[in-house]
């Protein structure tokens, strides 16, 4: 009696083992894009996405601030102002995180649950660049309040697409002059801001290097998207 319900029982074990194994292992995968406004995080999503479905891979794309419908109405109160009151940093930072977290329950969590991989259009670490090392909120306190927002659902491979602020200046300035619009908002200032957004992102590589992928995003978009393959091949080869 007690070997059979021995064996029973390391029947049962073994059973639950592999469910979760599989589980693990069908679980999508979650890849974020970090950059500068023009350095192709867009462009790189598609790119990216079609050759995942090249290789049967169903992956989807989704973009912050936004990607639900609380998440566009958060970004319609960022982007203009729609409330007439202009947040305050520490409200601005909480109103993205609450977008975030509302994208992660909704759309990522479950998604990557059900085996699709997910590409997002900036994430965290945007804001840590941006609201942290842009503007100067303290850094390890922004940092603090993404592990409360994202509630275990961390990227696991974050692409940062690394640009010069020149050159990101110029691809701006040109879609500018493409649009007929004047290209001289880009004084000295803002280009402190970018330069400290660039050094910020850098930082977080070098302090998550098993996480982060820097990526040469001067070079043309086949380039690119070739190095980004490359780096996805090896994630895929470690399974
Ligand atoms: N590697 C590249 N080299 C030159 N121009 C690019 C490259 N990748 C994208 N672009 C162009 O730069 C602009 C911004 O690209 P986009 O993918 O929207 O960047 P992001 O989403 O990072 O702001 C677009 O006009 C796009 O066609
Ligand atoms: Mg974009």
């Amino acid at each position: 009696m007690n070997r059979q319900f021995s064996c029973l029982f390391t029947f049962f074990v073994s059973f639950v083992s592999f469910v979760v194994y599989l589980l693990v292992l069908m679980k999508g995968k979650f890849i974020t894009l970090e950059g500068p406004e023009g350095s192709g995080k867009s462009t790189q999503a598609q790119m990216m996405i079609r050759r995942l479905s090249g290789v049967g891979i169903e992956a989807m794309y989704t973009r912050e601030p936004g990607g639900t419908a609380l998440g566009e109405e958060i970004r319609n109160i960022l982007q203009h102002n729609q409330a007439g009151e202009a947040p305050c940093e520490r409200a601005e930072l909480l109103l993205f995180e609450a977008s975030r977290n509302q994208l992660v329950e909704k759309v990522i969590r479950p998604a990557l649950e059900k085996g699709t991989w997910v590409i997002c259009d900036r994430f965290m670490d945007s804001t840590t660049a941006y609201q942290g090392y842009g503007r100067g909120l303290p850094v390890d306190d922004v940092k603090a309040i993404h592990q409360f927002t994202i509630n275990k659902v961390a990227p696991d491979l974050t692409l940062l697409l690394d640009l010069s602020v020149e050159t990101g200046f110029n691809r701006i300035a040109q879609r500018f002059l493409e649009l007929g619009e004047s290209a001289d908002r880009f004084e000295q200032e803002e280009r402190a801001f970018h330069e400290r957004v660039r050094r910020g992102y850098l930082t977080l590589a070098e302090e998550e290097p098993e996480r982060f992928r820097i990526v040469d995003a001067s070079q043309d978009p086949e380039t690119v998207s070739a190095a980004i393959w490359n780096i996805i091949s090896t994630l895929l080869e470690k399974e």
